[in-house]
């Protein structure tokens, strides 16, 4: 209720800006017992639902997506909100500025965003940093994913080794590890989805998680094909890969006639959903009963939440639903698990 008044007046506004201005107020909040306390009584209080994956323990399935605590900024907080697990980043090793502006817009009328922001980010020691601070501060409470990227100007022969310096980087300070070659906004990045690329990539980094065991997994793109979405789905059960991450923004812009004049960008939210959901179900007959499927895209209703977990999904995230929900996204979609 409240937050249907405030978001009519934060929508006036570029949704970057506000985006950056709300993280900064939500990094504020966390940092202090009693502006956890005030976001929780936004929140609510959530349903305990516990799930074991990748060797780790969820309070419940929904997390948060990679993308909107781009650099471990607002952690505390975003726990107070009741998400059950944060993906970090994208992280990328050396920061960079991202896309030029504007590179965010809203279309609500789908329930949609569209970004090309292209992994602007603060680079991997200051997200070390921070989240080594945040653990000896005794302030992370849920399991923290990190999103390991590559920077813009690192060439395509390049890319395993920014890959492997992010995942070394931060190896003892996240739980659970995704290779994003999914973004439609950084030239390239989505070739590296097929399996030479990915395999080129995925060496290095299981030589490093055989001395340093974490859980590591793939993020892919919606607009694949289902036969490449199954090839990759192989490629990780024969790596012994921890699971997949599906799935990332689309290029597609059928379903949103007042986005179709932007050039670039993916698009996120509630029209997503019938290739998401199509897509668990795939790669549930695809990967082993142990490998973890983390479905993401379009999901913003208790509805949505309960057909993903029954097609197979362990584990939920959202973005898009947050901002247009708010503080109480979480716990009005826990209301699917039942
Ligand atoms: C503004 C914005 C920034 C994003 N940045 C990233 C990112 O850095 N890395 C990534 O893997 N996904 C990123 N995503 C994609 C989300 O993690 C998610 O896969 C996608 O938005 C679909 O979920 P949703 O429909 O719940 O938003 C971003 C999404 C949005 C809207």
């Amino acid at each position: 209720m409240i937050y249907s008044v405030l978001k009519r007046l934060l929508f006036l506004r570029d949704p970057e800006r506000v985006h950056d201005l709300m993280l900064a107020r939500l990094a504020t909040a966390g940092n202090s017992a009693a502006g956890r306390a005030l976001l929780h009584s936004f929140a609510g209080a959530p349903i305990s639902s516990p799930v074991h994956a990748m060797g780790l323990l969820f309070p419940h399935p929904i997390g948060l997506a990679a993308g909107f605590d781009k650099n471990a900024s607002a952690i505390p907080a975003l726990q107070a909100l009741n998400f059950s697990f944060l993906e970090i980043g994208t992280v990328t090793p050396r920061p960079q500025p991202g896309n030029p502006k504007p590179r965010v817009w809203r279309f609500p009328e789908a329930n949609t965003l569209v970004n090309a922001l292209g992994f602007p980010g603060e680079g991997m020691n200051v997200v070390r940093e921070r989240l080594e601070e945040l653990r000896e501060r005794k302030l992370i409470r849920v399991p923290i994913g990190i999103n390991l990227g590559k920077n813009k100007d690192t060439s395509a022969e390049s890319a395993p080794s920014d890959y492997l310096a992010v995942f070394r980087e931060l190896s003892d300070a996240g739980d659970y590890f995704v290779v994003n070659v999914s973004s439609p906004n950084t030239p390239g990045l989505r070739d590296m989805q097929s399996v030479e690329s990915l395999k080129l990539i995925l060496h290095p980094l299981l030589e490093l998680r055989a001395k340093s065991p974490k859980p590591l997994l793939v993020k892919i793109a919606p607009d694949l094909s289902n036969d490449d979405v199954i090839a990759i789905a192989r490629l990780v059960r024969e790596f012994a890969l921890d699971g997949i991450v599906s799935a990332n923004t689309t290029i597609n812009r059928a379903q949103v006639p007042r986005a179709a004049s932007l050039d670039r960008g993916g698009l996120s939210g509630s029209p997503l959903y019938p290739r998401t959901l199509h897509l668990a179900k795939l790669l549930r007959s695809e990967l082993k009963a142990e490998q973890t499927l983390i479905a993401v895209g379009g999901i913003d209703s208790a509805g949505r939440v309960k057909e993903m977990l029954e097609a197979g999904a362990n584990l939920i995230q959202i973005y898009t639903a947050f901002i247009y929900e708010g503080p109480r996204a979480v716990r009005n979609l826990l209301e699917g698990i039942g």
